[in-house]
């Protein structure tokens, strides 16, 4: 596998899996804010009418999710990737330093579901696709906070620094590796097609 490069396409997609959008952003301010509220991670799970950002098979998984925005759906049996949906949870206001710096990134662009997600050392997210009709109109993104991570999507690999803000290819299959000596924490996030 091999560091990927991207080119944006005329239709707002990109041609390849990741694209490393930017190193080096301070998130010193995040991490304290994270630090100062360690009471909303997993908060989201007991909120009535949302499903989490990392949809189903949540509970096999050893991740942990601090969701700011979440998906919602108006029946129990709806799937949150085929709802439009989007409500902001009771954490959304603690976080308001992640916000500034994406805010500054996209050029204010609208944020839908977003949180943070965390992944103890040596363990991994397999390979997946992000299913549903919500993704078709929404790139995603990744604002790494915490720890070293391996991240693939297609053929495609990266290790990825706190700092790092990268966009990939959510339609393709893509996983996770912690490959640092600490819980790793990044930011996953969505924008919408033409506004990034
Ligand atoms: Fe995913």
């Amino acid at each position: 596998m091999s560091t990927s490069t991207t080119t944006p396409m005329m239709d707002g997609g990109y041609d390849q899996s990741i694209k490393i959008l930017k190193t080096g952003i301070k998130v010193k301010k995040v991490i304290d804010q994270l630090k100062k509220y360690p009471g909303d991670w997993d908060h989201q799970k007991n909120l009535e009418g949302s499903q989490s950002l990392v949809d189903r098979g949540f509970a096999d998984l050893p991740v942990s999710a601090l969701q700011l925005i979440i998906g919602g759906v108006k029946h129990k049996d709806e799937f949150v990737g085929d709802s439009e949906i989007n409500i902001k949870t009771p954490a959304y206001a603690h976080h308001s330093e992640i916000r500034k710096i994406i805010r500054k990134q996209f050029k204010n662009a609208d944020i839908h579901r977003c949180g943070f997600l965390s992944l103890p050392v040596d363990e991994i997210v397999g390979a997946h696709i992000d299913e549903g009709t919500y993704y078709l109109s929404r790139n995603r993104y990744h604002l790494s906070i915490l720890g070293r991570y391996q991240y693939f999507c297609g053929c495609h690999s990266v290790i990825v620094e706190p700092g790092t803000l990268l966009w990939f290819n959510n339609k393709l299959p893509h996983g996770t590796v912690n490959v640092g000596d600490e819980t790793r924490i990044t930011f996953v996030f969505d924008i919408p097609h033409g506004q990034s």
